[in-house]
């Protein structure tokens, strides 16, 4: 079932970056088609980390490295590699990353990756100083993926590291939400028992749609996950609002292991 997630999730987001993807990234008329205005665009992703950086009261060391989830064509990407020594931007949709890898080809201290949308395993454990995610985790269309990524924090970062990820954290008991993810539940059964009798496959029939409205994660999902990760909040922005942030840290090791670089 994971597998079938991660591919229709690179599908969408593959689908919609080949048409829009300034568009996909940062909704607005402005940037549909290819004349935009790249310096408003990029402009946009300094704005939003300096708001990260000023709500997490925190500036990195010299030697800091961070990893960005969902990078898109690298708007947040950019403006993290001034301010850290490396910068891992990771992305679900190998069409992002191509747009990514183009536009910022002058930028050296940057990687981009194509993941599977689900974990961060091909990061080793205390790889990162920092992370962050900005509007991605409210289109992941599976609670599961969502908490994977928030252990995965907690692994991945460094003692003293530092996060900044945004939700949809909508308390909000929302019918048509539950119908979606019924409706693919049921398909994604129906099309596992297809292929389990020998009868061909065919897609659960998951769509854009389902990947751009995502789903919700609370303010309560989130303590209780960060706490099993290791990982402490520190503030909630906009708590129960649909662009929820959470500024958090790995606290620092009482065990003697290296903390924040
Ligand atoms: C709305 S765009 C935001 C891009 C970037 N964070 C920004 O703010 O400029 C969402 C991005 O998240 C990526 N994405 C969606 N689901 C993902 C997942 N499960 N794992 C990693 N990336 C994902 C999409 O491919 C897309 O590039």
């Amino acid at each position: 079932m994971m597998n079938d997630l991660s591919e229709q999730m690179k599908r969408s987001w593959d689908g919609g970056a080949r048409n829009h993807p300034y568009f996909c990234v940062a909704s607005g008329p402005q940037y549909l088609g290819d004349d935009i205005d790249y310096d408003r665009y990029y402009g946009s992703g300094e704005d939003a980390v300096s708001a990260m950086f000023l709500h997490a009261g925190w500036t990195p060391g010299e030697r800091a490295r961070a990893l960005e989830i969902g990078c898109g064509t690298g708007r947040i990407t950019q403006a993290l590699a001034k301010r850290f020594a490396f910068v891992d931007a990771i992305d679900v949709s190998s069409e992002m990353v191509r747009i990514a890898e183009r536009d910022l080809a002058n930028i050296k201290n940057v990687r981009f990756h194509v993941t599977n949308g689900i974990d961060l395993k091909k990061f080793p454990d205390a790889r990162f100083d920092y992370a962050c995610s900005e509007l991605v985790f409210r289109h992941i269309p599976s609670r599961e993926v969502i908490r994977t990524y928030l252990l995965e924090t907690g692994r991945i970062l460094n003692h003293g590291g530092r996060f900044a990820f945004q939700f949809n954290g909508k308390r909000a008991w929302d019918v048509a939400r539950l119908f979606t993810g019924s409706k693919y539940v049921l398909r994604s059964l129906y099309s596992s028992a297809r292929r389990y009798l020998g009868l061909g496959h065919v897609d659960p029939g998951y769509t854009l749609a389902a990947a751009w409205r995502g789903t919700r994660f609370s303010a309560t999902e989130v303590r209780r996950t960060a706490e099993l990760a290791g990982l402490m909040v520190d503030q909630f922005i906009g708590e129960g609002s649909d662009q929820m942030w959470v500024i958090g840290h790995k606290p620092a090791s009482t065990a003697g292991q290296r903390d924040g670089r």
